[in-house]
């Protein structure tokens, strides 16, 4: 690269934090290659080598076409990609389309008596909702009425949904994609006060929630987090109109938390005036906002990932047929949750614009017991699979020899979200897989839309722990501290970034694009005056190593983002959580290697002078966190310390706690400027 070598010294610095998850990376040794079975072949919908070609470097952006191409367009677009303002990168300009059109309506002639969304509920003895695209067309269009006639609600309308796993989120999902209004899901394991900050950051005009669900044996309340929300986002300055309630049980309500008159509507029975009621799906320009997802970054403020939609839907459209190979006829199974950019990308959005059906399921995969997910496959006649490394290791614990009870045949699997270990991938390939299915490991993010890097299913061997080359029309590349490029298959440890834009590349940061000019473009990025793409290499912020075979190994974030179970959490969120607790005045948090969990957060809290430590202080550091973000991000322990160690500016060496907290060696401590508090770290840790 050409930048000026000093500018380029100080952008690293300012990036270059002192913990990361690459540094606790598992170094596991290069493995065999699998090949995909040829029953999966015989089938598959890419098979042509050609692929490649067709999408090399020197034919973008024309080549994405193919993708744009797979949609319905009221209007076909004139330009397929725009940089006259980078990285505002805006594509397939002038062409209107409509989401949810794509994902339901069109479906109708061929498909009406299909299943979409199978539901299954928790309780086993409750009965599976098969929604046909008939019935979600019915239900999606009477939603969308009602909010567009009873709740006023309008294209580029923000509305904050806090949905557990029901057929209803999809539902609502697709309602305010017919009407053009933005969508802002938030996962409904996150707190009250979570959600809070994103009905105010969104400014969104309704929360729409569900009353209670299941999880783990337990009909949990949701309700009550609604009222959190609602009443903290009012007291930060942004007042919602009112909270809309799906009910878990249509013609019950099942929280014990009161109904606020004249602010909380119920949804299954105000949906009740809008029986047999049509909308015309809003034919929206291809670059608005499809929905926003808000996921951590560095600082404490969560990002609101702005995603487009023509843009973002040929991008999940394509990489479903062609990554997941979903054809109409197939049962897939994501077992993400929808409140996450896997659930929206590969349970609603791509699998629903091909004619998939689609699985949404409530509940934990071990509940109730290590078999659930099997029996679930085998009585809907699940054939494509989609998981995280996380998922499969609590499976493989609790229920190793389970999968081979049942009688289901996977063609398909895949792993997301975390670096998965070879011999886990081989667990999953042999026990889960039955040796009868492909397996892909994607690698991607919340900015990113879809899929970045994976093998092709049916063109490439399967490498276990790496996730494979960029998919056709990504052009991954890796770059030292110093923003060199590495060579190709260097085998060295790097920084992996994006050379070209793409259509399912979020648009911007809500409301903070300079926070997204810097943070993704920032480091490498060659001159900001440039409108040449070719100088606008996207930072994903995670370390890979680029093999001699061209497969890339994700090792995890280079930033202070803790990756835990594959959900992204950042470390100063938990560390604001654990400084509202009144005796604690330093906060460090530190990602510890987990069997199951891939990572998990361990919390460093130092005190007040003169106050005790004490287990009911380290509780309420727990309890804080858990009440400002969601017990996801609970820590594994919290420990008080007398000090943190610290540079000479004052700085808190993380990386010091993460190596202790992981029992690795911290290496030379001798420049801190309180070198001897590192022993005494070390015997509380143990
Ligand atoms: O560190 C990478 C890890 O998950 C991060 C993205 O998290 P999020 O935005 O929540 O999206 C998760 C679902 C795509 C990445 O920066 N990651 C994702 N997929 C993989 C992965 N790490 C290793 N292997 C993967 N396949």
């Amino acid at each position: 690269m050409s930048r000026d070598k000093s500018s380029r010294r100080a952008s690293a610095e300012q990036q270059t934090l002192d913990v990361s998850e690459a540094q606790i990376a598992v170094h596991w040794p290069e493995e065999d290659y699998f090949l995909p079975p040829a029953s999966f072949i015989a089938q598959a919908n890419l098979t042509d080598q050609d692929v490649f070609a067709r999408f090399s470097l020197d034919k973008f952006p024309e080549c994405f076409k193919e993708f744009a191409d797979l949609l319905d367009w009221y209007k076909y677009w004139e330009t397929t990609f725009d940089a006259s303002d980078p990285p505002f990168w805006r594509w397939f300009v002038g062409g209107t389309i409509n989401a949810c059109y794509n994902c339901v309506d069109r479906h109708l002639t061929a498909y009406r008596n299909k299943a979409a969304i199978h539901f299954v509920p928790e309780p086993e003895d409750e009965t599976v909702q098969h929604v046909t695209y008939q019935e979600l067309y019915v239900r999606v269009n009477e939603f969308a009425a009602m909010l567009r006639d009873s709740c006023g609600l309008k294209a580029g309308d923000r509305v904050t949904l806090h949905m557990p796993m029901v057929a209803e989120l999809p539902i609502t999902m697709l309602a305010c994609a017919r009407l053009g209004v933005i969508h802002s899901q938030v996962f409904s394991g996150f707190s009250g006060a979570a959600c809070a900050d994103r009905i105010l950051d969104s400014e969104s005009r309704l929360l729409i929630t569900m009353d209670a669900y299941w999880r783990g044996g337990k009909l949990i309340d949701h309700k009550e987090k609604a009222d959190t929300a609602f009443a903290e986002a009012a007291e930060k300055g942004h007042q919602a109109e009112k909270v809309l309630i799906w009910q878990r049980y249509s013609g019950k309500y099942s929280s014990p938390t009161k109904l606020v008159e004249g602010r909380d509507v119920i949804v299954n029975e105000a949906v009740k005036a809008f029986r047999g009621k049509r909308v015309e799906p809003v034919q929206m320009p291809a670059e608005a906002p499809l929905f926003l997802m808000y996921s951590s970054g560095t600082t404490g403020r969560p990002k609101g990932c702005q995603h487009s939609i023509g843009g973002y839907l040929a991008y999940v459209a394509w990489t479903s047929k062609y990554i997941q190979d979903i054809h109409p006829e197939d049962v897939y199974w994501c077992m993400a949750d929808i409140g996450w950019i896997t659930g929206h990308s590969y349970i609603v959005y791509g699998p629903l614009a091909l004619a998939a059906s689609s699985v949404v399921y409530e509940g934990v995969p071990v509940y109730p017991d290590a078999g659930r997910p099997w029996r679930i496959a085998e009585n809907l006649g699940v054939n494509i699979f989609h998981t995280s490394p996380t998922a499969i290791r609590a499976l493989r614990r609790s229920g190793p020899d389970e999968p081979a009870k049942y009688n289901y045949h996977f063609k398909h699997m895949t792993t997301v979200g975390e670096p998965i270990e070879p011999e886990v991938w081989k667990w999953y390939h042999r026990s889960v897989g039955k040796g009868e299915a492909v397996i892909v490991d994607t690698w991607w993010q919340t900015e990113t839309g879809g899929f970045l890097c994976s093998t092709v299913p049916a063109l490439h061997k399967m490498k276990p722990g790496s996730a494979g080359p960029g998919i056709p029309g990504i052009h991954p590349v890796i770059y030292d501290d110093d923003g060199n490029e590495l060579a190709r298959g260097s085998g060295k440890a790097g920084n992996i970034c994006i050379l070209n834009p793409w259509p399912g590349a979020f648009q911007t940061i809500w409301k903070a694009p300079e926070r997204y000019v810097k943070t993704y473009y920032g480091r490498y990025c060659r001159d900001p005056k440039s409108k040449d793409w070719r100088d606008w290499p996207y930072m994903a912020g995670d370390g890979a190593v680029d093999a001699a075979d061209g497969y890339f190994r994700i090792l995890g974030r280079i930033d202070d983002v803790i990756n835990v179970a594959g959900h992204r959490l950042g470390t100063k969120e938990i560390e604001s959580a654990a400084l509202l607790v009144p005796d604690v005045v330093e906060a460090a948090v530190v990602p510890v290697a987990d069997e199951i969990k891939g990572r998990v957060p361990e919390l460093y809290v130092s005190l007040k002078p003169g106050v005790e430590a004490s287990e009911d202080i380290a509780k309420r550091v727990a309890d804080s966190v858990v009440e400002r973000i969601g017990s996801i991000a609970k820590p594994h322990r919290v420990l008080i310390v007398p000090d943190m160690p610290k540079t000479r500016s004052g700085k808190i060496m993380r990386r010091v706690l993460a190596s202790l907290s992981n029992h690795q060696d911290p290496g030379d401590v001798s420049t801190l400027a309180n070198p001897e508090i590192v022993d005494s770290l070390r015997a509380l840790v143990k």
